[in-house]
């Protein structure tokens, strides 16, 4: 690494002598805003194959800033705090032009799940109240025309607090909720019903629960790893069999909603000879911290992670300190590999009023670093994004982040932490324009990609270090809420070798993913990484 480092400061002073050792050191990052308002408050987010986000909240949030499209209204006697609202909770933000439109929902999709399946259609489950039962799609489209379908009474169940992931199969699993220890599928099946999951009625606390939202993550040996609270399991959801029962987390403090940490599958690299599936939480708050903020006593959040590799024979959690203690932080792959952790609180928990000061400073945890050297603190946000925030990565290597309301309606004067309905990005280190002579550029890539199927990328790098700097890598990206982002996976390929083309043009040869079940089938972004900086991604559709 050291030599790559010193590699790049030689180029990097060749080609931009003027350079200022400001710039240079310490490179925290930048955040940018982007929207003042895209009407709504970001609080679920999913990044779609024609480079499009849908964003939504909730229907009973009272009147948002933008309109339904068509001059259209919702009347539910119901709605708790608007009956009859003419503004939408949902919009399409298109990346590229930085313009968004609002869309149609009619029934809650508030703290609701979602999947994107091997078409690109974006399949959301469950919510609240006359939404908790329903199912939404939406397809994407080029033009304007696209809308969400609704289905009101699809579930078997309601699904309040539930988390999806993707199957090899193409089918999507949607586990828990508020009051439901049991999981169903999508598609639904003639015959289905919702199938018991012993972990989640036993990890439910008293009051505080501290198991919904549990974290999901799809192994490569095709198993799940499902956490909640403070246990976990390896569980083979075709046999509806634990297959192996965890370690409880060591310092026995809740990881899930509302106490809310979070968890990354870390990248699953196929260049190993056997590859191991890591899994990392980090953060949340300790237990009873939620009746304590509701008496007015906001406890420190978790200022540790724990890690553990589920290949080990008796995998252990392994626990690391974080610069900054965080409950209700977002844990994004970016397409190097590192792990950013951004928004949430120092103090209190999730739920309405229960968070106070913000930590606005992102960290980035580097997962293959000498443990003291994982963590590193990134530059502050000016916005402080609480409860009901969200963040994703983009196909440009940005991160996209957006909401925070920690009250019940929207409020926007009177209150510390006013409804925020911005869209900020935080560009990480890599993106800073000193790293312009190492950064590459995709030139071509094939669109559909084969299991196991070599395929050619063609890039271009103005300065070309080796082979050994190089990896091309796929990325799912994730319907991200509630400080969780669901199905998000990253699969560094098998690298042949590199043959240079012209100049400053090269060609990798690449084997795609071996198995279904380290990528499940779908739209992912495809990045070359050279000397640990990303090019921008090219979506490809693994088949
Ligand atoms: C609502 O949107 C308008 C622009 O359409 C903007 O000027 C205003 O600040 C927004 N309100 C809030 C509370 O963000
Ligand atoms: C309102 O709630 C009641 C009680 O849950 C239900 O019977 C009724 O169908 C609901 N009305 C609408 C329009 O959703
Ligand atoms: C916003 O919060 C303040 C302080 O709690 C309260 O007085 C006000 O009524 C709230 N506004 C709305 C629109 O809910």
């Amino acid at each position: 690494m050291t030599t790559f480092t010193f590699t790049i400061f030689i180029s990097l002073l060749y080609l931009t002598p003027t350079i200022s050792s400001q710039t240079y050191s310490g490179n925290q990052g930048q955040w940018q805003l982007l929207q003042p308002s895209i009407g709504i408050s970001a609080m679920h987010m999913q990044l779609l194959h024609n480079n499009k986000v849908i964003m939504f909240d909730r229907t009973d949030f009272g009147a948002s800033n933008i309109s339904l499209p068509g001059g259209q209204c919702r009347d539910d006697p119901n709605d708790t705090a608007l009956q009859h609202d003419c503004t939408a909770h949902s919009v399409l933000y298109d990346i590229g032009q930085n313009t968004f439109r609002p869309l149609t929902i009619q029934t809650d999709p508030w703290c609701s799940s979602g999947a994107v399946l091997p078409d690109g259609t974006l399949v959301q489950t469950g919510g609240y109240n006359d939404g908790d039962r329903s199912l939404r799609t939406f397809s994407p489209c080029n033009d304007d025309s696209c809308d969400w379908n609704e289905e009101p009474n699809y579930l078997l169940t309601r699904r309040w607090y539930a988390t999806n992931q993707i199957l090899p199969d193409g089918r999507v699993i949607i586990v828990g909720g508020r009051r439901e220890f049991n999981y169903e599928f999508y598609p639904r099946s003639s015959s289905s019903s919702t199938i018991w999951l012993e972990l989640l009625r036993q990890t439910k606390d008293q009051g505080d629960e501290n198991n919904l939202y549990p974290f999901l993550h799809l192994l490569p040996d095709g198993n799940l790893f499902i956490f909640a609270n403070t246990r976990s399991i390896l569980f083979d959801y075709k046999q509806n069999a634990v297959v192996k029962e965890l370690p409880e987390i060591p310092d026995n403090e809740p990881r899930n909603y509302p106490s809310t940490g979070s968890s990354v599958l870390l990248p699953l690299d196929e260049n190993q000879p056997f590859l191991e599936a890591e899994i990392v939480v980090c953060g949340g708050a300790p237990r009873g911290s939620r009746m304590l903020a509701e008496s007015g006593s906001f406890v420190e959040t978790l200022g540790t992670c724990g890690r553990i590799n589920v290949n080990d024979a008796n995998p252990n959690w392994v626990m690391e300190d974080m610069p900054l203690p965080r409950a209700m932080g977002d844990m994004l792959i970016l397409p190097n590999g590192d792990v950013l952790i951004l928004n949430g609180v120092g103090l209190g928990t999730a739920g309405w009023e229960l968070g106070r000061n913000p930590v606005t400073a992102a960290v980035i945890y580097r997962p293959s670093e000498l443990p003291e050297r994982r963590f590193r603190v990134m530059a502050e946000s000016k916005r402080p994004r609480l409860y009901h925030s969200s963040a994703i990565l983009i196909t440009d290597g940005r991160v996209l982040v957006g909401g925070s309301n920690p009250h019940v309606a929207y409020n926007f004067t009177g209150v510390d932490f006013p409804t925020d309905l911005s869209l900020a990005e935080f560009s990480p280190p890599y993106l800073a324009s000193e790293y312009e002579a190492v950064r590459p550029r995709i030139v071509s890539v094939d669109e559909s990609i084969g299991y196991g199927e070599r395929f050619s990328v063609a890039f271009a790098v103005p300065e070309y270090l080796d082979y050994s700097v190089l990896s091309v890598t796929l990325v799912a990206p994730s319907f991200t809420t509630h400080s969780f982002a669901m199905n998000q996976r990253m699969v560094m390929m098998r690298l042949g070798g590199v043959r240079r083309l012209a100049l400053d043009t090269y060609e990798v040869g690449v084997v795609g993913p071996s198995a279904a079940e380290i990528a499940p089938p779908g739209y992912y972004l495809l990045f070359v990484v050279h000397a640990n900086i990303p090019s921008s991604a090219m979506w490809v559709k693994l088949q």
